[in-house]
């Protein structure tokens, strides 16, 4: 057995699988997992022993013996449970099967528990079980006969992306609804009043516009015909809707298998910190424990607070909690290094010796470059690709120092310091794996539930860790409720199930909770970017970038790999420093480097197109040839709210408020999976399968499979399943990097073709008809022959059972970069975003009032479910630049953020109107025409928003969050 997860990922998942290497190093880091095969058969050996004197104990030892028996409808049904006074409602619901429940924080911020006590909302996760004595609870599993009009117009607004937040939306939307169109008839409610009902839920992939509209539609009535029809009247654009708004879909947290194990996780204390003795005896003989893993041992270094320390798994989440406390363990307490300043110091304490420099952890999401250390300060990184340093270094020499010379109005030299926080993924459904290791006479199997954005990388990656043939290792994933890249690589979660259901021979669950989420979960680096450009009116001289990133232990910022691709003429100089600090390992988030690049680079641009008194826009249209983004500055220029914006924003202002409207370009690489694989069966009975092993992660990849096949051959959606989330399907792509789309919608319409021909030559050479024509037409595909016409599914009757696969074929013109089963493709998709803030002088808030998205990413496959990706990316960005910052004490490393009240997250009440524009022109070198969009949406947000504010008041503002008091100092 290898000491660490797989390194193979590199060339077999590419942008993602390259994560994956250097999250092995990340997860030996920042979870202790560095591989301990003696101490794992110590600790297993040790469990022997124990196991019987822990049984004989547990009868005195358990202090959960104080039951109580409760009385209880449950959608309608008599029941009763034996509870304790320390079980939660949402606990005991949850166990009895009603999964629509979900627990997303237990902390009462977010929504995802929400049922009915005696018909009025309550957060289920804060509730005593015994609460629901007498009392008449109502879950979404009621609605599954006869649903309600708000889980249909949810799915025809598309309300929902991954899902994991709907139920309780519509718990507590129903409510609102019910009682709304009780008092007031069928009329709609204003967006404040909808926001005010939903302010208590949060959903991290924003699909805020969507529920407005749907709570507004059901008021109105709109739905209720459609809802007495039952479920089949229900929209299937998103193919797996209805399991979402009816809460049947399956989440890894869902799945409970019998004698299944529970888990708890030790973590560090300290921030900075050595093990001098760690005693787990006493642990192990606690009540209901039967497996754990020892992730430090003595003399271990501690790099960040919450660093995992050892996981025990018992019959129970709280015996295992409990057992817990019994761990002794003394540390050798060091000062922390938090924050790039202090760990640029010179007599910083090292985060990592000159022999510990080699395996550090990765947060990039393709692979780190090499660069030289120097205390806790590692770079330049070596990325000279698409850059030109040292004609940009010769052009800025000659302008530094020299303001009187570049203040002619001729050229504009800008040199500007911009910081950015860290921000976390925290996605609604945490990081959770159900590992089952099962020994039969003809070998080792492994079953995982893995709430990951990697199937196939993950399955490959088990069966080279724990040496099994990849054909006995099954990774399902059938529904994720989000990952925004930080699912993207098998993480500490998958080890230690792996690793305890292995020595206990049963199936045991790990699922970190939103304060281990909020710690180790994932972060996007902060970051210190020193940005100096030098413009003319004509055009765009020079970029250089000194770009410091913090990751936590991890290295890999990569904060100027997206500068190297905008404005593509420039000379650029652009130079990557990692600086070590004791934080947990950051991950790669949605458009990784982005955001950090673009609020820099973006407001450099703009504050040039002032100086050279330009229209923000008609500079970049000046400045960057690409033809894509062309259209997009032409469309932005031609826009009403650009066109008068500066009439606008001065209409908008009085004494108390500032209005103002800005811009900022992005672009992302056009990745995909060439090797993506899709096999289609006629099932024999007039219905289709198709299969790849990717996963829907809320982005819709099961739905663009379905329209490209339906589309394709000309079936109805109806007639095909689409299955996705099992990694012994043939390969796809992972859910990241944006290469979904692209990789599988080609894939998906050669499988169509190959079935297709398949079938009409069996028509001939088996069925015997002539003249056989194949029929495209929508819905009613099929074939016409001599004496007639036969649609697909009645081809498939007569036919019997048929399979083809279909594979991605080449792009026109090859790839930039291609490794096989990742390529970087040649076409450049890129968005533009708009916003129009509004700044109040009096308590430095900054709300964005509206803003707009154009995107040129070709061929947009499911409109509707591309626009609500567009949107919650938008919305992502957008809670970024004005909210989200996670906080460190400076003293101890220790975390501030804990919980979704201290790390807000932008809610339905403070969403501005967004609009989002489709440039359908084709890319014509990318086969299927279709590039994704995920990252596309999110990463200029923050760089709008900051353009917007200073064309509100002239400041500019250049440390993120947009935070009030931050707001206040600049205004002063
Ligand atoms: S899980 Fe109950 S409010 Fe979040
Ligand atoms: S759809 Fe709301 S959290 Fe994903």
């Amino acid at each position: 057995m290898s000491d660490k997860l797989s390194r193979r990922g590199f060339l077999k998942g590419g942008v993602l699988a390259t994560g994956l290497i250097h999250a092995d190093r990340a997860r030996a880091q920042d979870d202790g997992v560095i591989s301990n095969t003696e101490n794992l058969s110590k600790t297993k050996a040790t469990l022997e022993e124990s196991g019987k004197a822990a049984k004989d104990q547990s009868s005195q030892e358990h202090v959960w013996n104080s039951k109580t028996q409760i009385d209880t409808w449950i959608n309608l049904q008599p029941k009763n449970f034996e509870v304790s006074a320390e079980d939660l409602s949402l606990d005991m619901l949850r166990s009895s099967g009603l999964t629509s429940c979900k627990k997303a924080c237990g902390q009462g911020v977010c929504g995802a528990c929400t049922v009915h006590l005696d018909g009025v909302p309550v957060n289920s996760c804060l509730l005593p079980a015994t609460a629901l004595h007498k009392k008449e609870v109502t879950t979404l599993e009621a609605y599954l006969e006869k649903p309600h009009p708000l889980q249909l117009a949810f799915l025809e607004e598309d309300a929902l992306q991954c899902g994991f937040c709907t139920p309780g939306f519509l718990m507590e939307g129903i409510h609102f609804v019910d009682h709304w169109r009780e008092r007031f008839g069928n009329s709609s409610p204003s967006r404040e009043k909808i926001a005010e009902a939903m302010s208590g839920h949060i959903c991290r992939c924003g699909a805020y516009e969507g529920i407005f509209k749907a709570i507004e539609r059901t008021c109105r009535g709109e739905l209720d015909a459609a809802a007495e029809q039952g479920k089949q009247a229900a929209n299937r654009t998103r193919v797996d809707g209805w399991e979402k708004v009816s809460g049947t879909a399956k989440y890894t947290v869902d799945h409970q298998f019998p004698g299944m194990l529970h888990t708890a996780v030790l973590r560090a204390p300290h921030a900075n910190a050595q093990i001098d003795k760690i005693s787990t005896q006493k642990a192990l003989r606690a009540p209901g424990v039967e497996a754990s893993y020892l992730a430090l041992m003595e003399g271990a270094k501690i790099r960040f607070f919450g660093q995992s320390i050892m996981a025990i798994a018992a019959q129970t989440e709280q015996q295992a909690k409990d057992a817990l406390e019994m761990v002794e363990v003394t540390y050798i307490i060091k000062s922390p290094v938090v924050g790039i300043k202090q760990a640029m110091s010179k007599d910083a304490p090292l985060v990592y010796q000159e022999d510990e420099q080699n395996n550090t952890p990765s947060a990039a999401e393709g692979g780190t470059f090499p660069a030289k250390w120097n205390r806790n300060v590692r770079g330049p990184v070596k990325m000279h690709f698409f850059a030109k340093p040292k004609k940009a270094e010769d052009i800025l020499l000659n302008l530094r120092g020299d303001a009187p010379l570049h203040n002619e109005g001729k050229v504009s030299y800008i040199n500007s310091k911009y910081t950015s926080q860290a921000q976390c993924h925290s996605s609604l459904e945490p990081h959770a794996c159900i590992a089952h290791w099962q020994e039969k006479t003809d070998g080792v199997f492994v079953d995982v539930w893995y709430s990951t954005q990697a199937v196939f990388i993950t399955a490959q990656d088990i069966a080279e860790r724990w040496e099994i043939p990849i054909e006995r290792v099954k990774v399902h994933a059938q529904y994720v409720g989000g990952g925004f890249g930080a699912k993207a690589t098998p993480q500490a979660e998958l080890l230690y199930a792996i690793e305890m259901s292995k020595q206990a021979k049963k199936p045991v669950k790990v699922v970190w909770s939103r304060e281990e989420e909020l710690i180790v979960g994932g972060f996007r680096p902060a970051t210190e970017v020193e940005l100096e450009t030098a413009a003319t009116t004509s055009e765009l001289q020079a970029i250089s970038m000194n770009a410091f990133s913090d990751s936590g232990v991890a290295i890999g910022g990569a904060i100027g790999i997206l500068p190297r691709i905008l404005y593509p003429e420039v000379p650029k100089k652009l130079l990557d420093w990692d600086v070590l600090t004791h934080g947990p390992a950051g991950r790669p988030f949605r458009g990784p480097g982005g955001p950090a690049a673009l609020w820099a680079l973006e407001q450099n641009i703009d504050q040039a197109a002032v100086d050279l008194g330009l229209d923000p826009i008609e500079a970049r249209l000046l400045w960057d040839k690409d033809p894509i983004r062309q259209r997009l500055y032409r469309w932005a220029m031609g826009l009403d709210i650009w066109k008068l914006r500066n009439s606008k924003s001065a209409a908008g202002r009085s004494e108390r408020y500032l209005r103002g409207i800005g811009a900022a370009i992005s672009a992302w690489p056009y990745f995909l999976n060439p090797k993506t694989q899709i096999e289609l069966r006629s099932n024999g009975v007039g219905g289709f399968v198709a299969r790849t092993s990717t996963q829907d992660i809320g982005q819709g990849v099961r739905s663009v499979i379905s329209v490209a096949i339906c589309e394709k051959m000309g079936i109805n959606a109806a007639d095909l399943d689409v299955v996705v989330g099992v990694s012994d399907a043939p390969m796809g792509p992972p859910s990241g990097g944006s290469q979904s789309t692209a990789s599988v919608t080609p894939a998906a319409e050669d499988a169509a073709s190959e079935l297709m021909m398949l079938m009409t030559d069996l028509a001939e050479s088996e069925l015997g008809l002539q003249e056989v024509k194949c029929i495209f037409k929508k819905g009613k595909g099929g074939i016409k022959h001599s004496e007639g016409f036969l649609s697909w599914s009645e081809l498939s009757e007569l036919l019997g059972s048929l399979t083809v696969m279909g594979r991605r074929r080449r792009d026109d013109g090859g790839y930039k970069i291609n490794m096989g089963v990742f390529a970087w493709g040649k076409a450049q998709p890129a968005g533009l975003q708009i916003y129009e803030v509004e700044i109040d002088r009096q308590t430095g808030k900054v709300r964005p009032l509206q803003g707009w998205l154009g995107i040129a990413a070709g061929r947009i496959v499911v409109p509707q479910l591309a626009k609500s990706q567009a949107l919650g990316g938008m919305i992502q960005g957008i809670s970024y630049a004005l909210y989200e910052e996670r906080l460190f004490d400076p003293n101890t490393g220790r975390h501030l953020s804990m919980d979704l009240n201290d790390y807000k997250i932008l809610g339905l009440g403070d969403l501005p109107m967004l609009h989002v524009h489709f440039d359908h022109t084709s890319l014509d070198s990318v086969e299927g025409g279709a590039c994704g969009i995920a990252e596309l949406t999110t990463i200029a947000s923050a760089a709008a928003l900051g353009n917007a504010f200073y064309n509100a008041c002239g400041r500019r503002v250049y440390d993120l969050p947009l935070r009030p008091d931050r707001i206040l100092k600049v205004l002063s």
